[in-house]
C-alpha cells in the first residue's frame, strides 16, 4: 500500500495499524461466538469479514473494538496487546450501518464532534473536520443538517466523523447495508479508492460477496465462529477451500469425483463413465469433491470430443439478460450448470433437450482433496 499524499496524509495522520488476532475466542454462555480465530491483518491493509449471518463478524469487531472481552486469546495492535486497553483508549474507531448522525447538528458539526473528547483546539476541529468533509467529496454539504442529505450522503458523513479522528484501524459493520443497490455499488469503489488515499487499516464487515470481492486487498470467509479462508478475492472465489467457500461465494458447481491418480501438480478424476484432468496440488486417491465455477464450462454442439469434454442434455436455459444460465444434466444423472455470455446468438443451440458436449478447463477444476 502506498503512503498517503496530498491532504490525506494529514487526515490519516500515521500509518494504518497493523493488527493480530490470536486464538481469539468469544463464548456466551454455551454459544461459541467467535472460535479461536488466528489472522494477521497488516498495515494499510483494506481486509473483509465475509459470511452468513451468525457467524461471528460482529463480535470479532466489537472484541477489537473493545465493546467485548474475549473469553480467550489475544488481540495485538502494532505488536502490543489490547488486552487491558479501554475501548476509548484504542486508537480504532467503528463506522455502524445505522450511521445514527446528530439531527440537530449540521455535517460540519457532526463530523467535528467527536475530536471534542481528544482535547483539540476549536480551530483546528472546524479545519479537520473540513478536510474530512472534502475527503468524502461533501465539501459543499457542511451547513446542511442530516435530514437534507440521502442515505449514501449520511453514510459519507459517518465515515468523515470517524476518519478525522485519525484512527489507526477502521471497523466497518456492514456500512452499505441500507443503502439501496445502485448507490452501494457507486460507494463501493469511493470507499476503496479513500481507503487507499488515507492509508488507514479497514476491517470491513459484510455478508455481500460481491462487495468483499470487489473492495478488500484479502477476505477471511468466516462460517460458525471460525475462520474457513483467508486469501485474496481471486485466491478464494478460483480456489476455494472447502466446500463452504465454493458455495457461499457465488455459484458453485459441485461433482463427486474419484481422483484415480495425482502427483502434486495434476491427477486424472473419473465423472461417471469420463475420465477428466485437473490441476491438484495433492497426493492420494479416493472419491473427492471437484467444484467449478458456471462461468468457466463452455456448453458446444453435441460431438465435440477431446480432453475433459463431458456429453449432456439441456435441461433448461434461463434467459438473464448478459447471459443465458444453462443447466446441462449428464449421463451420470448429475447437472451442471454454465453460464454462457450473451452475444446475440439465436438460442436454438441452447434449446431444452439439445444434446451438447461440456468442455471442463483443466485449470477450473478445483479439487477438494480427496477423503480418507
Ligand atoms: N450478547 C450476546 N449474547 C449471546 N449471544 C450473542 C451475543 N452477541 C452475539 N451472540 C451470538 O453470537 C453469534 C455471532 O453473532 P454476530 O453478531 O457476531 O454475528 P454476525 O456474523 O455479525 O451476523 P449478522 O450478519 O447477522 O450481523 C450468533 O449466534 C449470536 O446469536
Ligand atoms: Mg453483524
Amino acid at each position: 500500500m502506498t503512503a498517503a499524499t496530498g491532504p490525506a496524509a494529514t487526515i490519516g495522520g500515521h500509518a494504518g495499524g497493523e493488527v493480530e488476532l490470536i486464538g481469539l475466542e468469544k463464548r456466551f454462555d454455551d454459544v461459541v461466538a467467535v472460535d479461536r480465530v488466528d489472522l494477521e491483518i497488516a498495515s494499510g491493509e483494506f481486509f473483509s469479514l465475509l459470511g452468513p449471518s451468525g457467524c461471528g463478524k460482529t463480535t470479532t469487531l466489537r472484541l477489537i473494538a473493545g465493546f467485548e472481552r474475549p473469553t480467550g486469546g489475544d488481540i495485538r495492535l502494532d505488536g502490543a496487546s489490547l488486552a487491558a486497553v479501554p475501548p476509548d483508549r484504542r486508537p480504532v474507531n467503528t463506522v455502524f450501518q445505522n450511521y445514527a448522525l446528530f439531527p440537530h447538528l449540521n455535517v460540519l458539526d457532526n463530523v467535528a464532534f467527536g475530536m471534542r473528547y481528544q482535547k483539540v483546539k476549536r480551530a483546528e476541529r472546524e479545519r479537520r473536520a473540513k478536510e474530512a468533509l472534502e475527503l468524502v467529496e461533501l465539501g459543499d454539504y457542511a451547513k446542511r443538517r442530516p435530514h437534507q442529505l440521502s442515505g449514501g450522503q449520511q453514510q459519507r458523513v459517518a465515515l468523515a466523523r470517524a476518519l478525522v479522528l485519525r484512527p489507526a484501524v477502521l471497523l466497518l459493520d456492514e456500512p452499505l447495508g441500507a443503502l439501496d443497490a445502485k448507490i452501494r455499488r457507486a460507494l463501493r469503489v469511493e470507499l476503496k479508492a479513500l481507503q487507499e488515499e488515507v492509508g488507514t487499516t479497514f476491517i470491513f464487515v459484510t455478508h455481500d460477496q460481491e462487495e468483499a470481492l470487489s473492495m478488500s486487498d484479502r477476505i477471511a470467509v468466516m462460517h460458525e465462529g471460525r475462520v474457513d479462508q483467508v486469501g485474496t478475492p481471486r485466491e478464494i472465489y478460483e480456489g476455494p477451500a472447502t466446500l463452504f467457500v465454493a458455495d457461499f461465494l457465488g455459484v458453485a458447481n459441485v461433482m463427486d469425483v474419484e481422483v484415480v491418480t495425482s502427483d502434486g501438480r495434476g491427477c486424472r478424476l473419473r465423472v461417471g463413465e469420463r475420465e477428466l484432468r485437473a490441476e491438484c496440488d495433492f497426493l492420494g486417491s479416493g472419491a473427492a469433491s471437484a467444484v467449478v465455477r458456471p462461468e468457466r464450462l463452455r456448453v458446444l454442439p453435441h460431438g465435440e470430443s477431446g480432453e475433459n469434454f463431458i456429453p449432456g442434455m439441456i435441461d433448461r436455459t434461463i434467459y438473464v439478460g448478459s447471459n443465458l444460465q444453462v443447466m446441462v444434466r449428464l449421463a451420470n444423472g448429475g447437472l451442471l450448470q454454465a453460464s454462457v455470455p450473451n452475444d446475440g446468438a439465436d438460442l436454438e443451440s441452447h434449446a431444452q433437450g439439445a444434446p451438447v458436449s461440456v468442455h471442463v478447463p483443466p485449470d477450473a477444476l478445483r479439487i477438494l482433496a480427496p477423503r480418507g
